[in-house]
């Protein structure tokens, strides 16, 4: 391994096998892939698996029914994941399945361990059985006597069955949790655990199916009438893959995983059955377990029933890979739930890839074309724009963000500079400078080719294909050769030892133009209509009228003896204006200082409670009343136009 590197190790759940991929799986499996990408990148030695959870009621009734036996039943569906993955430009070292032998073999392990130890009694247990779900329920769970989740009827049973004595590390767990700050994660999330474990009694794990219930199951090493129980086996895989998965050309010892990816929905069985099972061990705890958000389809959940699950191969089919793995990290903020729907995935292609990343590309590819046959003069580099790659950059690269997965962050900092190199290519007029200054054209032309180099690595992990093609159009050999070659790659000052040449490809991401207005559904229609009506139209030359200006707050008071108002001090770029607004029931002044906000600057001036105002902000006010003032999502200065 290089100097410096460490191993990384990053798990997905291992998915039901029975269930038919969709974008929440698809969610689930990129979000480790980025993180492995952008480790590998880095030089680190990464380890990244997935796989699928094969054991089960479920499993064994499908195969039932169809005539076959539960692996073989399996079989026919792992393939469903496995080029799933593929087509996501996944990049998984290993896929576990827990019908693999050696998989088997460890749980077997891991409970005779516990066995031997003393963690696992047999008990008698009685309580209430739900048939079909395979799951037991006490006597004040039960709604109307049936079970609270599907609603059928339950049965007593009696039986022995073997438990996992859990109860005793609730306290060691709560301090585990409370003392490792990255351990669970999002904070909301990891709220929710020490939540839990502070107001309940945690109770001892059933961790058996006796064999005539449930025969599709790894037997108990002690006691071959039981199975185990589908999850103890599922949990295990993390730590077997480790023993039979992983590379081992430098690393032998790939225990514990840096984090666990998972939903929300198994948060319990990780944060609490799976590191209780470790600490009954005496093993080390995974260094994270991120429990992420839900997505639903047009505000609904998904599912079956409904007919609205959305499956990633047809996304994939008609946008491209790219946009959606970009989209499902940048629309969201990881950890929080999140809903797709085409119309917002084709705005994201739209705007922040056609419009600001694909443009950015395209403009320079033509300009390095037109006024140097495509070549590179490498200079020093300075000045404002120079200073904001590198803040940026390193921004893109900060060890927190990654640590705590903040993947929109990164991503928003990544747009930033395509803003900002946007922004100087117009600031500069290089067509002007092309007749004036052809020095000064030459250090523009480098500074933007040296911002592409800088906004391909940093997207790389989150659309592998895309950094590629901006590699080669902007004449840099492999984009993963150069990484292992030097780590000085990621800086701003790095300079090619070779002479580079650009040359135009295909197009990033071609705009998708908005559907026809008949594809409409009629209720959008209708609701179109009913706005149009409401005011006559307007020329453009009416709207140039009003002149738009981005301002920056540099100071905020309350006027007194105002409920509502607020007197602003606003920079535009040009001048300092003061403004009074009736803002001050939905921000503080501190809320507002230093905020960018637009600016109506060539208002009559007027006078409010006495205060002269010299110009009006922009705000939206919600039929309840709510308000909001405009601001801007990045970086521009104070002063630009809007229009
Ligand atoms: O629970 N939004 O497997 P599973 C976001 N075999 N993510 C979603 C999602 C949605 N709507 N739907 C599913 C199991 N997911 C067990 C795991 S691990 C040792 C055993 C993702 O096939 C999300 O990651 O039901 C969730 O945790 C996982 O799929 C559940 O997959
Ligand atoms: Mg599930």
């Amino acid at each position: 391994m290089r100097d410096g590197a460490k191993r990384f190790y990053v798990t997905t759940p291992i998915y039901y096998v029975n269930d038919i991929p969709h974008i929440g799986h698809a969610y689930t499996t990129i979000a480790a892939d980025i993180l492995a990408r952008y480790n590998r990148l880095k030089g680190n030695e990464v380890f990244f698996l997935t796989g699928t959870d094969e054991h089960g009621q479920k499993v064994e009734k499908a195969a039932t029914d169809r005539g076959k036996t539960p692996k073989e039943q399996a079989d026919s569906m792992v393939d469903n994941f496995k080029n799933l993955w593929k087509k996501m430009n996944v990049s998984n070292d290993a896929f576990i399945r827990t019908t693999d032998v050696e998989h088997i073999k460890t749980v077997h392990w891991f409970l005779q361990m516990l066995f031997d130890r003393g963690e696992i009694k047999k008990r008698n247990y009685a309580g209430w059985y739900c048939v079909p779900d395979e799951r037991f329920w006490t006597e004040k769970d039960l709604i109307g006597g049936n079970c609270p989740d599907c609603g059928r009827p339950v049965e007593q049973i009696q039986e022995e069955n073997y438990f996992f004595l859990m109860s005793k590390y609730q306290e060691r767990l709560i301090k585990y949790i409370e003392e490792n700050s990255l351990y669970i994660l999002p904070e909301t999330r990891k709220n929710e655990v020490i939540g839990f474990l502070k107001n309940n009694t945690l109770g001892d794990l059933c961790i058996s199916r006796p064999k005539h219930r449930l025969s599709w199951g790894i037997p108990l090493p002690f006691d071959d009438n039981f199975v185990t129980y589908v999850w103890f086996d599922a949990l295990v895989n993390y730590f077997s893959a480790t023993r039979y998965l992983a590379p081992s050309v430098h690393c032998n010892d790939w225990w514990p995983a840096d984090h666990h990816i998972i939903g929300k929905d198994i948060l319990t069985t990780h944060a609490v059955y799976w590191s209780t099972m470790l600490m009954a061990l005496n093993m080390p705890l995974p260094g994270n377990i991120f429990a992420h958000g839900w997505w639903t389809v047009d505000g609904k959940k998904m599912s079956k029933s409904i007919g609205n699950v959305v499956d990633p191969n047809a996304i994939v089919d008609k946008y491209g890979v790219d946009a959606f793995r970009y989209f499902l990290f940048r629309e969201v903020p990881f950890g929080l739930d999140g809903d797709f729907s085409e119309d917002a995935l084709v705005r994201r292609i739209n705007t922040d890839l056609a419009n600001d990343l694909g443009n950015l590309l395209s403009r320079f590819l033509t300009m390095a074309d037109k006024y140097f046959e495509g070549r590179i003069n490498v200079v020093e580099s300075s000045g404002d724009f120079a200073q904001e790659c590198v803040k940026v950059n390193e921004s893109i690269n900060k060890e927190d963000f990654w640590l705590r997965l903040q993947f929109n962050l990164i991503l928003e900092s990544v747009w930033n500079i395509i803003g900002a190199a946007n922004n100087h290519i117009a600031q500069k007029e290089p067509w002007k400078l092309a007749k004036s200054d052809p020095d000064e054209l030459k250090a523009v032309l480098f500074n933007i080719w040296n911002a592409l180099r800088l906004i391909a690595l940093a997207i790389y992990p989150f659309m592998p294909d895309t950094a590629g093609k901006i590699w080669k159009q902007i004449g840099l050999r492999s984009l993963t050769d150069e990484t292992k070659e030097s780590r000085a790659i990621f800086d701003w000052d790095w300079k090619p030892s070779y002479e580079i040449k650009v040359s135009k490809g295909e197009q990033l991401f071609p705009r998708i133009e908005k559907k026809e207005e008949k594809q409409k559904p009629e209720y959008k229609k209708e609701k179109q209509k009913m706005t149009e009506g409401v005011k006559e139209l307007i020329a453009i030359d009416d709207f140039a009228k009003v002149e738009l200006k981005v301002g920056k707050i540099i100071a905020a008071e309350k006027v007194e003896k105002s409920e509502k108002l607020l007197k602003l001090n606003v920079d535009i770029g040009t001048e300092e204006r003061q403004i009074v607004a009736g803002i001050a029931k939905a921000y503080t002044p501190d809320d507002l200082t230093g905020k960018k906000i637009v600016v109506v600057t060539n208002l009559k001036p007027a006078k409010l409670m006495g205060i002269e105002s010299h110009g009006m902000l922009l705000a939206a006010t919600d039929e309840e009343g709510r308000l909001s003032v405009l601001a801007l999502d990045r970086e521009v200065k104070q002063g630009a136009r809007v229009k």
